[in-house]
């Protein structure tokens, strides 16, 4: 059901690789709420995702922009601006990639350049959408940035590596850029802290499918999947969370205040 949350709004949204990604779900949900938006990510992307497909679902244009680079991103919005007839309403920062985490590398045997990595493309490239935004006098008063994080910013998985560092500092820059943009523009930043979810990113993280198990025994709700996500992302870049800026917010089922649940202990006492 479509309550026209986005009407009129103008977005970007990164990261949809393919039907599984978190941002594929977020374009469908925004479409859905009447959204205008456009479509970006790696270049290699294109050749490897479907991202073109889902183009074509939501009648828009892609503008191929890698985010470590701050002239893909200029480009990015001045496209965008031009495609879409004004200023950008709402940002999706859809983005992460540890080569560390892909080459299974062990947190006591870490390759510093991918580390460098790692960062770059989790993190600062958050950092630098909205710096860029922020020079180029791109997104309207009261828009939105979302970027989407995991619990490993507070709590040690193992597997998941450095990018619980590449989480942390993305949480920590949507606290200091919404403090900033905040008071220039009206512009909200916040992070959404999702359940394990099964796509390309998620999957590739190490022994992923116990910890998706473990989480949605935890969790009261079970794990928020994709969709979902998209339904709270949604709500984040509409007018009926204006006053929602800096935050790191959970959306997973209740697994961050949970010790431990009825079918955990049940399941440990066997
Ligand atoms: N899947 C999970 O369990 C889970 C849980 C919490 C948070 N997240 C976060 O959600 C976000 C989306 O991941 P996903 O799970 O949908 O997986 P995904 O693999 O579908 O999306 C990750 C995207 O990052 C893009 N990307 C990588 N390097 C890039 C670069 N240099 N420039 C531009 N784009 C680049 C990839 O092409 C891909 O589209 C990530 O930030 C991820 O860490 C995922």
């Amino acid at each position: 059901m479509s309550y026209n949350l986005l009407k009129g709004k103008r977005g970007i949204i990164t990261g949809a690789l393919d039907e599984n990604s978190i941002a594929w779900k977020v374009a469908l949900k925004a479409k859905e709420e009447g959204a205008t938006f456009t479509l970006t990510n790696a270049p290699v992307a294109m050749r490897m995702g479907k991202i073109k497909d889902l183009a074509a679902i939501c009648e828009t244009e892609i503008f191929p922009a890698d985010a470590t680079k701050v002239e893909d991103i200029e480009a990015l919005y001045q496209k965008s601006m031009d495609y879409m007839g004004g200023k950008i309403d709402f940002v999706l920062h859809s983005i992460g990639m540890s080569p560390n985490v892909r080459k299974s590398r062990t947190y006591g045997d870490l390759d510093y350049s991918y580390f460098q990595q790692s960062l770059d493309i989790s993190a600062l490239s958050f950092h630098k959408m909205l710096q860029v935004a922020e020079k180029m006098d791109a997104l309207n008063e009261w828009g939105s940035v979302v970027g989407l994080t995991y619990i490993a910013a507070q709590r040690t998985f193992s597997t998941y590596s450095d990018m619980a560092q590449a989480k942390a500092v993305l949480e920590s820059i949507a606290r200091s850029y919404g403090e900033r943009y905040g008071r220039l523009k009206k512009v909200r930043v916040n992070t959404v802290s999702q359940s394990p979810t099964k796509t390309t990113a998620g999957s590739g993280i190490g022994g992923f499918d116990a910890f998706y198990a473990f989480a949605e025994s935890l969790s009261p709700l079970g794990n928020a999947s994709a969709e979902d996500c998209a339904n709270y992302v949604v709500s984040l870049f509409s007018d009926l969370t204006r006053m929602v800026t800096m935050q790191n917010l959970y959306h997973d089922g209740g697994f961050s205040y949970t010790g431990i649940s009825d079918d955990l202990m049940e399941r440990m006492k066997a």
